[in-house]
């Protein structure tokens, strides 16, 4: 597209728009292209695509999420965190935590459900090439924090002997549609459990220490009976061996400070401490094609 074309279309002045086109290719966003007669033009990038709002690699919802002022609020008051880790600077920027915040506000709860599903479309499938071994003598799996239940519609469908469960807060649940092959659930992650329970994804990052051992505690004790596993779906951080995603990873867990109240995206050691503390004999990762690792714990 020239650049007169794309500022016809978008309806804004050619000049800024040219600076912020060179700036966007310099990151390596779009592509410069020479049209006719000299004009600027510009072409889509592997990196483009992802931000585009429709197709199957789009991170376009979570990007909307992390710049919408009611999460880039919060980055100012970062500093509370800081000096008194446990303060939140969500609940300084907006007076409740992120999850009461969204059930107050349903348009904010649907800005994360999107994100997360747009996410889930990239980490499910990279489970289910790099390690479909998980998922075997396997009944039934829950998914707790699960929230609109695209992680499970995926599951079930690659794996059909599963019954799936979509556990998470009532008002999440209340609209996540009707998915064949799974139930949604309503409850709170720190209630009792009376069902079998085995996937955490992109949920642990989200609590402190304590409340992860209290979390992985209970799913211990309801896995326990059946002889089954919990299986943790999120980032490890490597300190010594950078690989091509700590940068994200390491991001991640900047937003996890902006976000959560005591949330940390956590290293191999870190994870061995939590899952000890709650009682797991041993515990494997598995690195799959995505951010986030598989680690498998038992009982
Ligand atoms: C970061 S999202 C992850 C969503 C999903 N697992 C995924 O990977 O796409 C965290 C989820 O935890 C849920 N959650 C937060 N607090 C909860 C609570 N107290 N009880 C149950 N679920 C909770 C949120 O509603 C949200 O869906």
């Amino acid at each position: 597209m020239t650049l007169y074309e794309l500022s016809s279309t978008l309806g804004c002045a050619p000049s800024p728009l040219y600076r912020i086109m060179r700036f966007l290719m310099h990151r390596g966003i779009f592509k410069g292209k020479l049209a006719r007669q000299g004009s600027p033009g510009y072409a889509q990038t592997p990196l483009s695509r992802r931000l585009m709002k429709h197709g199957e690699h789009s991170m376009a919802a979570l990007i909307l999420l992390e710049s919408n002022p009611v999460m880039l609020t919060p980055w100012l008051s970062l500093s509370a965190r800081v000096l008194a880790d446990g303060t939140s600077s969500f609940e300084v920027a907006h007076g409740e935590d992120i999850w009461s915040y969204s059930a107050s506000n349903p348009a904010h709860g649907q800005l994360i459900n999107e994100a997360m599903a747009c996410d889930a479309r990239v980490i499910v499938p990279a489970m289910i090439h790099g390690c479909p071994e998980v998922f075997d003598g396997l009944s039934s799996l829950v998914d707790v924090g699960g929230g609109n239940g695209k992680t499970l519609k995926v599951l079930v469908k690659a794996f059909p002997w599963l019954r799936g469960i979509n556990f998470d807060q009532p008002h999440v649940v209340s609209v996540a549609g009707v998915i064949s092959g799974v139930e949604n659930v309503g409850g709170d992650i720190s209630s009792d459990y009376e069902i079998d329970l085995y996937e955490l994804q992109w949920v642990l990052h989200d609590w402190g220490d304590n409340e992860c051992i209290q979390i992985l505690k209970k799913c211990r004790e309801a896995v326990l009976k059946n002889k089954g596993k919990v299986i943790i779906v999120d980032a490890v951080i490597e300190e010594a061996e950078k690989d091509k995603l700590t940068d994200v990873k390491l991001a991640l867990d900047m937003a996890m400070m902006a976000h959560t109240n005591k949330g940390k995206e956590r290293t191999l050691k870190e994870w061995g401490f939590v899952l000890g503390e709650a009682g797991f004999s041993r515990y494997t990762v598995k690195t799959i094609h995505a951010v986030q690792s598989v680690i498998e714990a038992f009982p």
